[in-house]
């Protein structure tokens, strides 16, 4: 079962058409990576989705029921841009008053459970004025799963997060989906990151999915390549190019040969050339590349 199916959606703000028939399946059980460039349509896709704003045209399905079906919104945790809490109260009080919000009856068991899932139970007794923007936004997901529910959808909740704060979402979000039966929708900009805990991507522009495909999909279009430097990387180019014919010189100053079966192959080539290689790896394009590569493809909007 799919736990969002999206077919043709569309939304206008005023004359702005945000969303010109948009399509997204994601399967439950995914961590879907929601990629785009600014003002793509994915926040406004994921407000629909969480029932926030309202859409004028196309079907969308949450686990198989119409989205205006009222069970189905209990299902739903969302974070887009901060949670709404109240600064001066406690970490454990803003979950409080969410939980009582939502009529939830066992409210502390129900608080404990999800500052445990986002590993702030340390942090309980906080203000929240007092918390750190990792922690905050773990407070969101916090806040985003009491209740329960089968579907997260978060908005750039990785964002402004150190490395330590990215691995620990990371972590929060890997065990939520495999753990505990979450689909996890999340968009974010920070495509290394995002790849290194997505099942599945989806990528819009213009307010249309232009790409959606699993991780291993990704994996096995993604072409491998040789890299390499030495002391004259222009030359070493020229040369290499008589040969291969692809040889591009990437940010980090490495020379990239994808034509190579295999760096011993090039290594030998240059050395009967009189080059001398100092450094040379196999490396994968990842999720980045394959992204930039994809909008070039597409051309401007
Ligand atoms: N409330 C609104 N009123 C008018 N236009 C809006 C409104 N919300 C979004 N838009 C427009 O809809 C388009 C899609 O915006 P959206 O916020 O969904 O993009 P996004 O993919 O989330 O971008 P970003 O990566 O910057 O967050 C943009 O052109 C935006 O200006
Ligand atoms: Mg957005």
């Amino acid at each position: 079962m799919n736990a969002i199916e999206i077919k043709n959606l569309t939304k206008n703000f005023g004359e702005k058409q945000a969303l010109k028939g948009l399509d997204m399946t994601v399967p439950v059980g995914a961590i879907y990576g929601f990629i785009g460039e600014n003002g793509s349509g994915k926040s406004t896709t994921e407000k629909i989705l969480c029932g926030l704003i309202p859409y004028n045209g196309g079907d969308v399905k949450l686990f198989g029921k119409p989205l205006t079906d009222v069970n189905i919104r209990a299902n739903i945790g969302v974070l887009i841009e901060s949670p709404g809490c109240f600064p001066s109260l406690s970490v454990w009080n803003n979950l409080m008053i969410q939980a009582a919000n939502l009529g939830i009856t066992n409210a502390a068991d129900e608080v404990r459970k999800v500052l445990k899932l986002v590993r702030m139970e340390g942090a309980a007794g906080n203000k929240y004025k007092n918390c750190s923007l990792g922690m905050k936004q773990r407070i969101g997901i916090a806040m985003a799963l009491l209740g329960d529910p089968a579907l997260l959808v978060l908005d750039e909740p990785i964002n402004g997060l150190d490395a330590d704060g990215m691995r620990i979402m990371r972590e929060v979000l890997t065990d939520l989906a495999q753990n505990h039966g979450c689909t996890v929708l999340v968009s974010s900009h920070i495509l290394g990151e995002l790849e290194k805990i997505a099942t599945h991507y989806g990528i819009v522009r213009g307010g249309r999915m232009i790409k959606e495909m699993t991780a291993e999909e990704l994996n096995a279009s993604c072409r491998t390549f040789v890299a390499l430097q030495t002391k004259n990387q222009e030359n070493t180019k020229f040369v290499l190019r008589n040969r291969y014919a692809r040889v591009e010189e990437d940010e980090q100053g490495y020379l990239r040969v994808y034509e190579a079966k295999n760096p011993e192959e090039v290594v030998t080539y240059l050395y009967e050339k009189g080059i001398l290689v100092h450094e040379i790896k196999t490396a994968k394009i990842g999720l980045e590349e394959y992204y930039i590569d994809l909008m070039k493809e597409k051309g401007a909007r």
